[in-house]
């Protein structure tokens, strides 16, 4: 066994990231119902152990003391998100709110004051529930609505912020509310996606464009969930249903908004099935001219694709899955209380990917982490969590990712998924993904073993490693 250091690039930055619906709770800002406050009112038997967004860890209140542990994590970025909701407490339109402002510019400040970079990103799968009623990302109304929230974060801290994104993991609603029922309004409606799909697109494209007006000089991207896809075998049939899939879940999204342009072959499938969205010329040249300075590139497991064995019934709503069937590889590795494969060489291909097909933007990894449940079973008599599993997991993707460092590809950093435990949506704090254990009653923080890694890790900018493992 060799072992080496695996250093990284100059300034590398190293921190994690999470989100305003599940890490801030409500306060007393004012903030309009989001979606997921709308959802847990309707069904919280959807919630696992009952518990809503109204808390969670309470960064609201406890910021100050936050940054002083993003510090002893060694974090010099941080990725959060502004709440739409708590900007425009008038149900996402309307007066902007001067204690949103106040919150975030304090946070901010501090942030910087601490020497870490504020990333901050303008949309999280928060929509103001009244805005849905309007439609949602179906609705040109609400584009303009986002439009607006956006110039208005352009302006109020754009001298706080090193880099904006649009959107995080902007196919996540697309499945959750139109294909796979895991997010509000939960419809099972191919067609309404698409056209939620277009018209997230073009918010993007309309934010950069707006976003160019204020001459700052960070830059504006977006982060996406990618997968790479492998099919089963070299068969072609099997190699055809990962390319479609392929397309759906990965083309869909990073090609319009990096290259300006949407991949013809799925246009084409499209129009065959009669699921195109409605959208006009002046749209798609809005599309071409503003796309993402940077990318984030959010990394948990692979996609694994086989040809589908059996017909497609007839009376089935058009989905996906018509294509293709997912493929459980004999031998692959999971993250069992989560469902996720761990291939930490996924990393790598997705890295190279965007190296050879996307003009190696300046990227980095925007999450990428481990949700692990009951973690009180790994604390030790001081109420450490001691979570070794973390820590190899966070070295074997880094690994990767340094040798795609080396081979050429243009990453600029890693963040992890997350710093303090958060809410998971659904899962609420079922999974645990945190640098730092959230005891949800006291709200009392500890850091975990992993978070004196990453300390390390971030002040040495690298860590020993067996490199025999990196075929
Ligand atoms: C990412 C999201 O998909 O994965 C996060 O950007 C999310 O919001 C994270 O929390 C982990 O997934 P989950 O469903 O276990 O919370």
């Amino acid at each position: 066994m060799t072992t080496q250091k695996l250093s990284f690039p100059e300034n590398f930055w190293w921190g994690s990231a999470w989100s305003a619906e599940q890490a801030e709770g409500r306060g007393e800002t004012g903030k309009a119902e989001t979606v997921w406050e709308r959802w847990y009112a309707e069904q919280p038997y959807r919630f696992y152990n009952r518990i809503d967004s109204s808390i969670t860890t309470d960064h609201i209140h406890r910021y100050k003391e936050d940054v002083k542990l993003m510090k002893e994590t060694g974090h010099n970025s941080f990725r959060v998100s502004i709440s739409w909701a708590r900007m425009f407490p008038e149900d996402g339109v309307g007066a902007v709110n001067p204690k949103a402002i106040a919150f975030y510019r304090d946070l901010f400040t501090e942030m910087n004051k601490a020497g870490i970079k504020v990333f901050a990103n303008l949309y999280h799968f928060d929509m103001p529930a009244k805005l849905q009623d309007k439609g949602g990302w179906e609705s040109r109304e609400v584009v303009n609505a986002y439009v607006h929230f956006a110039d208005t974060c352009f302006k109020e801290f754009g001298d706080l912020v090193f880099h904006w994104f649009t959107f995080n993991e902007p196919l996540g609603p697309i499945l959750g509310s139109y294909l796979e029922d895991f997010h509000y309004p939960n419809l099972i409606d191919f067609k309404r996606g698409a056209q939620a799909a277009f018209f997230t697109i073009l918010a993007h494209a309309k934010a950069i464009e707006a976003f160019k007006t204020h001459g700052l000089e960070s830059k504006i991207g977006v982060i996406l969930n990618l997968s790479p896809t492998f099919p089963r075998s070299q068969n072609p049939a099997d190699v055809k249903a990962a390319e479609i899939a392929d397309l759906f879940y990965t083309r869909s999204f990073l090609d319009p908004m990096v290259k300006g342009t949407f991949p013809s072959v799925l246009i084409d499938l499209l129009k065959t099935y009669d699921q195109l969205p409605d959208y006009c010329e002046e749209d798609l040249q809005t599309i071409h001219e503003h796309t993402a300075q940077i990318l984030g590139l959010n990394y948990y497991e692979p996609r694994r694709v086989k040809a589908r064995s059996c017909a497609v019934n007839p009376d089935s709503p058009f989905l996906p899955e018509w294509f293709f069937e997912n493929h459980i590889m004999p031998g692959r590795r999971m993250n069992e209380y989560r469902g996720w494969e761990i291939y930490e060489r996924g990393i790598y291909d997705l890295c190279m990917d965007i190296k050879e097909n996307y003009g190696n933007i300046e990227a980095f990894i925007s999450e990428n982490g481990m949700g692990v449940a009951n973690e009180e079973r790994f604390m030790d008599e001081t109420g450490q969590v001691i979570d070794d599993y973390r820590i190899e997991y966070i070295k074997d993707h880094l690994a990767y990712l340094w040798k795609a460092i080396e081979e050429g590809c243009n990453i600029k950093g890693y963040h992890l998924w997350t710093f303090i435990d958060c809410w998971s949506w659904i899962n609420s704090y079922k999974n645990r993904y945190g640098l730092v254990s959230l005891d949800l009653p006291t709200q009392r923080r500890t850091i975990k073993k992993s978070g004196e890694f990453y300390k390390k890790l971030s002040d040495e900018n690298g860590f020993e490693y067996e490199v025999d493992w990196l075929v």
